[in-house]
């Protein structure tokens, strides 16, 4: 049997849409605004936790259903998806990064196996999805992050701040813009610690929904000190398939566990590679390390990413491959692993789960 057109019934049968990440329906998540309803035509906006969502086109589809078929005589049905980023943690960004609603550490316990390619790419994949989004360089031994994004020039001052440069959508800022990256190497834990703070508190990031953190590989001291130096929402930690690097991962787990960051997931990078004659799949650092490992940790495992010599080629060209090869099938990868990350941070979010380290400056 089918209901009157009234908003309430409307409302009603929008209970059975599931958001399947958050395991709650769309009604009491509070995501329906702007319900109306005209003769027989109905509109709403279903306001989602992030622009890059994993299954917004299903969502909307499944509303639109929903209404047609409990709802009597309905005739257009419009929906408006719209996104509003929740704050992870406000009262603790307030005053080092005010306008910063979620920040994000791009880790690993091993250098080489692509942290900053993989942070480049998810920063841009979230700004094309239509956040604002922001990147630090905070590995300040080895800034790679303007190379990646193809930023040649100094960022300006405004009054006592830097203004980060932009590129791809991105706001960034990176030890690489001030100083030779020779002078970089031989700085002491506290000079790297008080550069990053300087990155958080003297830039005019403004306002943004993202802002992520390409940190330096590894886990000792410095590392432990840098990740309680930043209000973290949550952490990603990046590895390869071989033991090796699974091994640096799990401590990377470890640390952000012990200082109480949320680890959003972890993402195996170069997972396999595709021969472009022959179409042979090589599982160069063996396979399905980051799958296990993730189910160990009991963390979420994000997705990997395929060795894929554009990709190498868009970190030395400073196009990252989600723009210069967007159709390619690693470009879809890498972006649905974006929307999975920031899916997870809205699951965080909503569980309450969210406690950032106590932050001592
Ligand atoms: N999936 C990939 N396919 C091809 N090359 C990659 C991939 N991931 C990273 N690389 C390349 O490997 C090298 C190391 O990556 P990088 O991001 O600098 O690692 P890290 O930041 O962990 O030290 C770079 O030359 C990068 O372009
Ligand atoms: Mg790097």
């Amino acid at each position: 049997m089918k209901k009157p057109l009234t908003s309430a019934n409307v409302l009603d049968s929008l209970r059975i849409v599931k958001d399947p990440d958050l395991h709650r329906d769309i009604v009491s998540l509070n995501f329906i605004k702007d319900l109306t309803i005209r003769g027989t035509a109905v509109s709403l906006s279903i306001e989602l936790t992030t622009p890059a969502c994993p299954v917004r086109d299903e969502l909307k589809a499944q509303a639109v259903q929903a209404v047609r078929d409990q709802i009597e005589g309905v005739g257009e049905i419009s929906v408006t998806m719209t996104s509003n980023v929740r704050a992870s943690a406000p009262s603790q960004h307030v005053n080092l990064l005010p306008g910063v609603k979620n920040t994000i550490a791009v880790a690993s316990g091993k250098g080489g196996v692509g942290k900053s390619t993989v942070a480049v790419n998810l920063a841009v994949a979230l700004a094309l999805d239509g956040a604002t989004v922001g990147l630090i360089d905070a590995d300040i031994y080895g800034p790679s992050i303007p190379l990646m994004m193809g930023i040649n020039e100094r960022p300006q001052l405004a009054g006592q701040k830097l203004i980060p440069l932009t590129a791809h959508g991105v706001r960034v800022m990176s030890i690489g813009f001030l100083v030779d990256a020779s002078q970089a190497v031989i700085w002491r834990g506290p000079m790297v610690s008080g550069a990053l703070k300087q990155f958080m508190s003297d830039v005019e990031w403004g306002k943004l929904d993202y802002l992520l953190f390409d940190l330096p590989p590894g886990t000792g001291d410095i590392h432990l000190t840098l990740v309680q130096s930043i209000p973290l929402s949550g952490a990603v930690v990046v590895t390869t398939p071989q033991d090796i690097s699974l091994a640096d991962a799990r401590k990377a787990h470890a640390m952000f566990v012990k200082v109480n960051v949320p680890v959003l997931g972890l993402i195996e990078n170069m997972s396999y590679y595709v021969c472009p004659q022959c179409g042979r799949r090589e599982d160069i650092f063996a396979t399905g390390g980051g799958q296990k490992a993730a189910a160990q940790l009991g963390s979420p495992y994000l997705g990997g990413i395929p060795i894929y010599t554009p990709i190498r080629v868009g970190g030395d060209t400073g196009r990252p491959i989600v723009v210069s090869e967007p159709d390619a099938e690693q470009s879809r990868m890498i972006r649905t692993i974006a929307r999975t990350m920031a899916a997870q941070l809205s699951i965080q979010y909503m569980s309450g789960g969210l406690k950032p380290p106590t932050i001592e400056i």
